[in-house]
């Protein structure tokens, strides 16, 4: 049989992809980073439900502009969403997206944990991260851009040893390999079934799931923020997923992104 390549593979997977959200699949082999790509495509008007994927990022961009390792046999994509609500509530779609990832990973009889606000991990070690962007004008939202990647089939060895020391692929996890387009199908229905929750304004319910899915809530925690750390626990996240840290001095904070570590009691 001829060998096709992953661009040939994933069209054909996609034509036969029946999600309602999903208009069309656009995929690289290689690529330096799928969000700018879509929020290039965003820009010029490409509609919602457009799916940007690529083999390989060569530059993947991870929160605070990190770098997001991403070598062959991880997953990468990046959706454009243009839904009809005000920019306060489009902090909700990343915590909808680690919501899908998980419930995914859970699917292989996995326990996967999201740390917040949008880490998912296995075993305290991070398998998928997501990446948010977007772009308002005057209180009405041009375009989200939502970024997804995943260590799949992805050989740790190949990622920096800063990054391999805390993080795990799904395969090396299972201890075999992965389906790739049964795991992006399965990933697309679930965030599918966030979305319309979230376009039916059903904030509640993705919060609770988002809780059940967390093991944030309850813990210790240390928060890094642009301006300063926040140490304390973290007892509750509120209508639009930022997180409520009480701190040892019994103040109440609020806390809308950071970097969250758990720390021992
Ligand atoms: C993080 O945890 O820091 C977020 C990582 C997000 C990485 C994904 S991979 C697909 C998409 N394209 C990018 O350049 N970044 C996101």
């Amino acid at each position: 049989m001829k060998d096709t390549t992953f661009i040939e593979r994933t069209l054909n997977f996609s034509k036969n992809l029946d999600i309602d959200f999903v208009k069309k699949i656009i995929v690289f082999d290689e690529i330096p980073s799928t969000n700018s790509e879509a929020k290039k495509l965003a820009r010029k008007g490409e509609e919602e439900g457009t799916v940007v994927i690529a083999q390989i990022q060569k530059k993947g961009r991870g929160r605070f502009d990190r770098l997001w390792e991403s070598p062959e046999g991880g997953l990468y994509l990046s959706i454009i969403l243009r839904p009809d609500c005000s920019p306060n509530k489009a902090t909700l779609l990343p915590l909808i997206a680690s919501l899908a990832v998980s419930k995914t990973i859970n699917s292989y009889d996995f326990s996967a944990k999201i740390k917040w606000p949008n880490d998912v991990r296995v075993n305290e070690k991070k398998i998928a991260g997501i990446l948010l962007e977007s772009e308002a004008h005057e209180n009405r939202l041009e375009y989200v851009v939502l970024g997804i990647g995943i260590n799949l089939n992805t050989d740790t060895n190949l990622l920096s040893e800063e990054i391999r020391s805390i993080s795990t692929s799904l395969s090396e996890e299972i201890g075999t390999s992965v389906d790739y387009h049964s795991f992006v199908k399965k990933l697309l229905f679930n965030f599918d079934k966030y979305y319309k929750l979230f376009l039916d304004k059903k904030y509640d319910y993705i919060i609770k799931e988002w809780k059940n899915q967390s093991d944030t809530v309850g813990r210790r925690v240390r928060i890094t923020t642009s301006s300063e750390q926040i140490i304390g626990k973290a007892c509750d996240i509120d209508q639009s997923g930022f997180l409520i840290v009480i701190r040892d001095s019994g103040e109440r904070k609020k806390v809308a992104s950071g970097d969250c570590t758990y720390i021992e009691n």
